[in-house]
């Protein structure tokens, strides 16, 4: 199935992952229906998608059933991209997190099975795994929550399961592990690497919450909107997908990284306390998308690292001396 013949529909399409998918499928001739409710998502993400006519833009929120009736007509498939996505936000507010991850989830595969939409590829979390010890992760491994954010995404990857298994909706989850780039927001309940880059930017030093020995597998945005073309022109049916670069990183060496990429040595790092609910490591095991879908990522975290700097000294007119 080519993507480019297809009617998408991506729900948090104005946020950072939903509008480059929305971006890259725009360019491959896909139809793109886009839905957000704008609370964290912004219209300014949407600059090039909103000139492009086989674009449409639906203000509204995956928790209201009937404004999901309205729009999906002639759906083939949706990208799930829209959540409540902070971990520490989820520990300081499980049932908002609860609410628009769990009812919106459920609303949205329900909104799909009554329109029969042919596909739905959800955006999971490494997170589900918690902290169990065994480092890379693979998808068969016990998931043990930490955090109310995980819980929800554990639950929306069952909800995906069972819809394909009851009603025969085809389902994937891709669980994404850390992803980062362009459109990626300097705030406080943002991925770290956005915000490390806002604290560069205002020369002020790194934050690290904890000792720096926590590692990530840092995911590039390019190779995670190459990975769901793949799924969306691919048989995956009810498949639980890692979706990392497959390489870890500590958080100590990802900030010296960040410094000494922007020639920022100096500013240094502070240690601050550890953060409730996080995990130590997250390392993901790749080896079943790359043999379902063919996945190959494309970019080490240090490439992708310089490919978001240069495109954020271009977009904000930033002059700094990339090494
Ligand atoms: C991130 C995503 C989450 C996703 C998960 C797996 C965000 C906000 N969260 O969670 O949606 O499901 O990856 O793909 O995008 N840290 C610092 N200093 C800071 C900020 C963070 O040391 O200023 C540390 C944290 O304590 C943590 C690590 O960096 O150890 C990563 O944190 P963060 O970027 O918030 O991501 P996750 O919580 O892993």
């Amino acid at each position: 199935m080519k993507i480019e013949d297809k009617r998408v529909l991506v729900t948090g399409v104005a946020g950072f992952i939903g509008s480059n998918l929305t971006d890259k499928l725009l360019n491959l001739g896909a139809t793109v229906i886009g839905i957000d409710n704008l609370f964290n998502g912004r219209l300014e993400n949407l600059a090039e998608a909103l000139n492009n006519k086989n674009f449409q833009f639906h203000k509204g929120d995956i928790r209201d059933f009937n404004f999901l009736l309205d729009i999906f007509k002639d759906i083939d498939i949706i990208f799930h991209e829209a959540a409540f996505t902070s971990v520490p936000q989820s520990v300081k507010m499980p049932e908002s997190c609860n609410d628009v991850n769990i009812n919106g989830t459920l609303n949205l595969l329900n909104a799909a099975r009554k329109r029969d939409v042919e596909k739905i590829i959800f955006a999971s979390s490494s997170a589900v795994y918690g902290d169990t010890p065994t480092l890379p992760k693979h998808e068969n491994m016990p998931r043990i929550p930490i955090s109310p954010y995980a819980v929800t995404k554990l639950t929306c990857e069952s909800y995906m399961e069972v819809f394909h298994q009851v009603y025969g909706l085809n389902t994937t989850s891709l669980r994404y592990f850390n992803v980062f780039g362009p459109r990626q927001q300097d705030s406080p309940y943002s991925g770290v690497i956005a915000i490390w880059l806002g604290r560069i930017i205002k020369n002020k030093s790194l934050i690290i919450f904890g000792d720096g020995n926590n590692s990530r597998d840092f995911t590039y945005i390019k190779d995670v909107i190459q990975v769901n073309i793949l799924a969306a022109e691919n048989k995956s049916s009810g498949a639980i997908l890692n979706i990392g670069a497959g390489s870890p990183i500590t958080l100590l060496d990802l900030a010296k990284l960040m410094l000494k990429l922007t020639n920022k040595e100096e500013l240094g790092i502070i240690f601050d306390p550890p953060r409730p609910g996080d995990i130590i490591h997250s390392y993901a095991d790749i080896s079943k998308v790359k043999e379902i879908l063919k996945f190959q990522p494309k970019y080490t975290q240090e490439q992708g690292l310089r490919d978001y700097l240069e495109w954020y000294c271009k977009k904000y007119e930033v002059n700094l001396k990339i090494k």
